[in-house]
């Protein structure tokens, strides 16, 4: 399999297939000495239907193996139309994956849950072909998306749902075997509140629970937020403990301040670290992404932990091995109204960036000669708020636009980390843990190039350093096919 994009918009130190739609990463589960990654993904197009789950594999975050396809509905089963989001465990020398079962014959937003079961590796699953849990809770508006992990002896297991009352929820099963599942009711349930310091609410259902419980303190819930009619909106977390199945926290706030992180999923990696992927979807009209033959992204796998109440991100340490050349390397002060070119850029790169604005001063990445193509990250001093605008980002109009907007403590310097590759960027703001995930979509054929910029009257200092970042290593399938011809019904 090339590692070559063959679009200038394809990223290359990001997972996915070569072709077709992916959202959700699914399955993530340490097993074997392997990472494992699934994904919903259609082998027929790149538009969301027919949901299998794409699989690859990794010793390290860095060399990915991808295996045959994990999942795929039975025309004749309880999954016919879709193999929907869950996740898996590692159970002595079983992986079992749990997922919902799609049907265009139940209610829309009904998908009960069922599982399938590796012996080898993940090479091969055999699915249960029943319905694990068949019936849902009564007052279940919602209700998909499995979340499954040990505790001591037993297993545990979230669902994503809406209630009839009005509560988007998460809830809480236990097994003591993974077979035989007893409902405890909500883990936690919540009318539609804001997202703490956004305009985003909490959503009318949850989707994609995911649960990091601390071994000491506080531990998160995930979850991605669903609103009639629009569907997904955005990924919020509650920061709390759990009582009695119960899990008591503060305020939602948002678990990435882009627009284009969805359905981010946990892995629990050996020696006590959290992994996290996210979905990053397309923000370009569908023609286009289809016409180019895929769509969707995984973000990179950051390692999430809580600290002193706030869920905190930065990118897997493993990735430190993908930066090459030093592109660039760049410190000095500006006084506006002033530009600095800091030097060009590849399509993908790794950037540190330390920034002390005495007013509105950042960064601009320019995707043409002529300047009129560019990503601005800039601090807001008076706001305290870290600002990425993709207005100018790209001449295409079918690309989306807007400004997005992350806290930015004043008063102390501004040390961020910035992956871009091709049409997908993640801001990580290192002093407080935070990120910003984002699409978009230069059409200039040039160098790149980074400038320091300051408004009419401030200053900035600013110390920069860029790496061009190497591709991701796609290693040839080894068993099977990667890609199996669709296994949509016979007509
Ligand atoms: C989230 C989601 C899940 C569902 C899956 C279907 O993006 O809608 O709730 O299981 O995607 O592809």
């Amino acid at each position: 399999m090339s590692t070559t994009p063959r679009d200038p918009h394809r990223p290359v130190a990001h997972l996915r297939p070569p072709r077709n739609w992916i959202n959700d990463p699914n399955g993530l589960v340490f097993h074997d000495g392997h990472y494992h990654v699934s994904y919903q993904y259609n082998p027929s197009g790149a538009t969301h239907a027919n949901m299998h789950w794409g699989h690859f594999r990794s010793p390290d975050l860095l060399t990915w193996e991808p295996l045959p396809i994990a999942l795929s509905p039975n025309p004749d089963g309880v999954d016919a139309d879709g193999c929907f989001s869950g996740n898996a465990v590692s159970d002595g020398d079983r992986l079992v994956a749990f997922y919902s079962a799609h049907r265009e014959d139940r209610s829309p937003q009904h998908q009960p849950i069922t599982c399938a079961v590796s012996h080898d590796g993940g090479n091969s699953f055999r699915p249960r072909g029943e319905l694990l849990i068949p019936e849902l809770p009564e007052g279940c508006t919602m209700y998909r998306d499995p979340y499954v992990w040990q505790d001591g002896d037993g297993w545990r297991m979230l669902v994503g749902a809406a209630l009839a009352d009005g509560r988007a929820a998460a809830l809480l099963y236990d097994s003591p075997d993974l077979e035989n599942w007893t409902y405890r009711g909500p883990f936690a349930a919540r009318r539609p509140e804001p997202v703490g310091g956004t305009e985003e609410f909490t959503g009318d259902g949850w989707e994609c629970p995911q649960y990091l419980p601390a071994a000491d303190g506080p531990g998160a819930l995930l979850f991605s937020t669903w609103t009639e009619p629009t569907g997904p909106q955005r990924v919020a977390v509650l920061i709390g403990e759990e009582h009695d199945g119960h899990f008591k926290a503060g305020p939602a706030v948002p678990a990435d301040h882009g627009p284009d992180c969805y359905a981010p999923a946990l892995l629990r990696a050996p020696g006590g670290r959290w992994l996290l992927w996210g979905w990053s979807w397309e923000a370009r009209d569908e023609a286009w992404a289809v016409a180019d033959g895929w769509a969707g992204v995984l973000t990179l796998p950051r390692e999430i932990h809580v600290d002193d109440g706030t869920l905190r991100q930065q990118p897997a340490t493993e990735l430190l091995a993908l930066r090459g050349e030093h592109a660039v390397h760049a410190e000095g002060v500006t006084d506006g109204p002033q530009r600095v070119d800091l030097g060009s850029v590849g399509r993908a790169f790794d950037l540190t960036a330390r920034l002390e604005p005495t007013g509105n001063a950042g960064l601009r990445l320019l995707t043409t000669p002529d300047g009129s193509e560019y990503l601005d990250i800039r601090v807001d001093t008076d706001a305290g708020e870290l600002v990425v605008d993709r207005d100018h980002a790209s001449l295409d109009p079918r690309a989306r636009g807007g400004s997005y907007r992350m806290p930015c403590p004043s008063g102390q310097p501004v040390e961020l980390r910035v992956a871009v590759d091709h049409s997908i960027v993640e801001i990580f703001l290192i002093t407080t843990g935070q990120v910003l995930t984002l699409r978009f979509y230069p059409t200039g054929q040039g160098p790149w190039r980074l400038e320091a910029r300051s408004a009419s009257g401030t200053r900035l200092g600013f110390a920069v350093d860029a790496w061009e970042l190497h591709p991701l290593v796609i290693k040839e399938p080894s068993t099977g096919t990667a890609e199996p011809a669709p296994t949509s019904p016979s007509p």
